[in-house]
C-alpha cells in the first residue's frame, strides 16, 4: 500500500563515502524525513567481509553500506566504469580503454550489490538506482526475483548511437538497462540518443519507459551560504576581476582549452593586464585511471607557462589550487566573481553552473559563461554560451563578461534565477517518483536475460584472453 512506501537509493557511493557528491546534497534532506534506505559502496577497500553489510541511521534514513575488495573495486571503477564508460560516453573514445576482465569485475560487483540489496527489500519499495556504475544493476536483480518498481537514473550524458555502438558489450548493458521501470535522462539529447540506439540495436524488444529530469539545486538554501561569511576574501576592494572556475580534475572539464582560452585573453587585451584574476580550484579524482594523471601535468605546465609569461610581482594572472572545499566554503567564493567559467566540453548537467548563478547578489550579479556541451545549458539562457573548443570565442565571452553593464547582468540573473527556482532538486526528485510509480501501474516488466549466462560468457572470455597473454 502507498503508506508502506519506501524508497531506495542504490548509488555507487552513500553518505558513508568521503563525499556522496551532488546526489546525496540534493536526497539527503528528504530522505530523513520518511523511511527510506540508501544502498551502496561504503568507500573502504577491504579483503575481509565483503559479505556484510554495515547499517546505520540518519534520522529516518537507513544506509546500507558494503565494503569492497580492491581488486574488485579496481576492476569496476577503475577499469571498466571509468576506464570505459566514462569516456565513452563524454564522447572520448580515444580514451577508452577496454578489457574483458575489468568487464567481469563490472559485472561480478553489480551482482554482488544486487545480492546484497535482495534481503533487505520490502514488498513496496521504490527502488531508484544511480549513474553509469550500475547500468547491469537492474537486470541483475531481475534474474533474483526482484519485482519491485525499479527505476534508473543517469547523470552523465548518453552518447550518441555512432559512439555508444563503440563501447563493447553495449547490447549486453542496453538489456540489463531495459529491466529498468523509468529510465531517467538531464536531457532530452541524451535520453534521444538511449531511445534511437534501443531502436537500432533491439529492434524486436520494446523500448522502456523515459523521460527527462534535468537535475536542480535548492537555489534559496544555496543564496544564503553564499550570504554567509567568506574564508577567504578573493579580490578585496574590488581591486582586481575575479573569473572562479571550480571542477573536478576531469577531461570532460575542458581545463586546458580554457586556460589556453584565458592565455589568449591576456594575450590580445593588454589593458586586463593586472586587472584579472583567474582563480581555478580543481580537486584530483579518479588519479589511480592513467588520463586523469596525464590531465594534472598538462595543467600544472600550462599554469606555469602563464604565470611565467604574465605574473608580475605584484598580480598573479592566474590561481591554480588542488584542494577540496566543502559547497558551503565555496557558495561565499562564487558570490565574490565577476565571472564564473564554466566550459566542460561535455556534462551532463554541471551543477556548479546552477550553484553559481545561485549565489549571486541579486544588485550586482557576475555573470555565467557557459559551455554550450553542458546539459545546463539547455536551461540557463541567461548565461554566455560559448564553444568550449574554440579559445578565440571563450576569450571574446571573458572579455564581455568582465565589461558587461550592470543592467544587463541582472536582467540575465534574473532570467537564471526563476529557472533554478522552477527546476529544483525537490521537483526534479518528486517528479521522478512520481513517473515511477506511475509506469509500474501500466507494466510489469519480465525478466530479461539470465545473468548467470552473461556471467558465464564473460568469465570464459576473460580467461581466454588471460590465457592468451600468457
Ligand atoms: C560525476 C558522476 C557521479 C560521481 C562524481 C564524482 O558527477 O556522475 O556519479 O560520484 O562524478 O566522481 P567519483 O568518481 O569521485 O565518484
Amino acid at each position: 500500500m502507498e503508506q508502506h512506501e519506501r524508497v531506495v537509493i542504490v548509488a555507487n557511493r552513500t553518505p558513508a563515502a568521503k563525499s556522496a557528491g551532488g546526489l546525496a546534497t540534493g536526497l539527503l534532506d528528504a530522505l530523513k524525513e520518511k523511511p527510506s534506505l540508501w544502498f551502496g559502496w561504503s568507500g573502504e577497500l577491504r579483503e575481509d567481509d565483503c559479505n556484510s553489510v554495515q547499517l546505520f541511521s540518519l534520522e529516518r534514513l537507513t544506509v546500507a553500506a558494503i565494503h569492497l575488495a580492491r581488486e574488485a573495486h579496481n576492476r569496476y571503477y577503475n577499469g571498466f566504469a571509468n576506464g570505459v564508460l566514462w569516456p565513452a560516453f563524454h564522447h572520448r573514445l580515444d580514451l577508452m580503454s577496454f578489457n574483458e576482465h575489468d568487464y567481469a569485475g563490472y559485472l561480478e560487483v553489480n551482482q554482488h550489490m544486487a545480492e546484497q540489496l535482495q534481503p533487505l527489500l520490502r514488498p513496496n519499495d521504490l527502488i531508484w538506482v544511480h549513474d553509469y556504475h550500475l547500468l547491469p544493476f537492474a537486470g541483475m536483480c531481475r534474474a533474483l526475483g526482484v519485482t519491485q518498481r525499479m527505476g534508473f537514473f543517469l547523470h552523465i550524458p548518453f552518447p550518441v548511437p555512432s559512439v555508444a555502438q563503440a563501447i563493447p558489450r553495449i547490447d549486453e548493458l542496453l538489456d540489463a538497462m531495459c529491466a529498468n521501470d523509468l529510465l531517467g535522462f538531464q536531457t532530452e539529447d541524451d535520453r534521444r540518443a538511449f531511445v534511437t540506439l534501443c531502436r537500432e540495436r533491439r529492434p524486436q524488444k520494446p523500448v522502456p519507459n523515459t523521460g527527462v529530469y534535468p537535475i536542480g539545486v535548492d537555489p534559496h538554501a544555496l543564496q544564503k551560504e553564499a550570504e554567509g561569511e567568506p574564508q577567504v576574501q578573493l579580490w578585496p576592494n574590488d581591486s582586481i576581476q575575479g573569473i572562479l572556475s571550480v571542477d573536478r580534475l576531469d577531461y570532460s572539464k575542458g581545463l586546458p582549452e580554457r586556460f589556453k582560452a584565458y592565455a589568449l585573453l591576456l594575450e590580445d587585451h593588454e589593458e586586463l593586464r593586472g586587472n584579472v584574476q583567474l582563480v581555478q580550484i580543481a580537486p584530483p579524482s579518479r588519479t589511480d585511471v592513467p588520463a586523469y594523471v596525464d590531465l594534472r601535468h598538462q595543467l600544472t605546465s600550462l599554469t606555469g607557462e602563464i604565470l611565467g609569461r604574465h605574473a608580475t610581482l605584484d598580480w598573479q594572472p592566474l590561481i591554480y589550487v588542488e584542494q577540496q572545499y566543502e559547497r558551503t566554503a565555496l557558495m561565499p567564493l562564487y558570490r565574490q566573481a565577476r565571472v564564473g567559467l564554466v566550459t566542460p566540453l561535455r556534462d551532463g548537467m554541471n551543477l556548479v553552473a546552477k550553484e553559481f548563478v545561485a549565489a549571486q547578489d541579486p544588485q550586482d550579479p557576475g555573470v555565467l559563461v557557459l559551455s554550450r556541451f553542458a546539459g545546463a545549458a539547455s536551461q540557463l539562457d541567461g548565461a554566455l554560451l560559448v564553444n568550449p573548443h574554440d579559445p578565440g570565442e571563450m576569450a571574446e565571452a571573458m572579455r564581455i563578461a568582465l565589461t558587461m553593464p550592470l543592467q544587463e547582468r541582472i536582467a540575465r540573473y534574473q532570467r537564471m534565477w526563476s529557472v533554478l527556482c522552477a527546476s529544483t532538486i525537490d521537483g526534479w526528485r518528486n517528479r521522478y517518483l512520481h513517473d515511477l510509480r506511475k509506469v509500474r501501474e501500466q507494466r510489469r516488466p519480465a525478466v530479461p536475460f539470465s545473468v548467470s549466462e552473461l556471467m558465464r560468457r564473460t568469465s570464459e572470455t576473460a580467461e581466454l584472453a588471460v590465457a592468451k597473454a600468457h
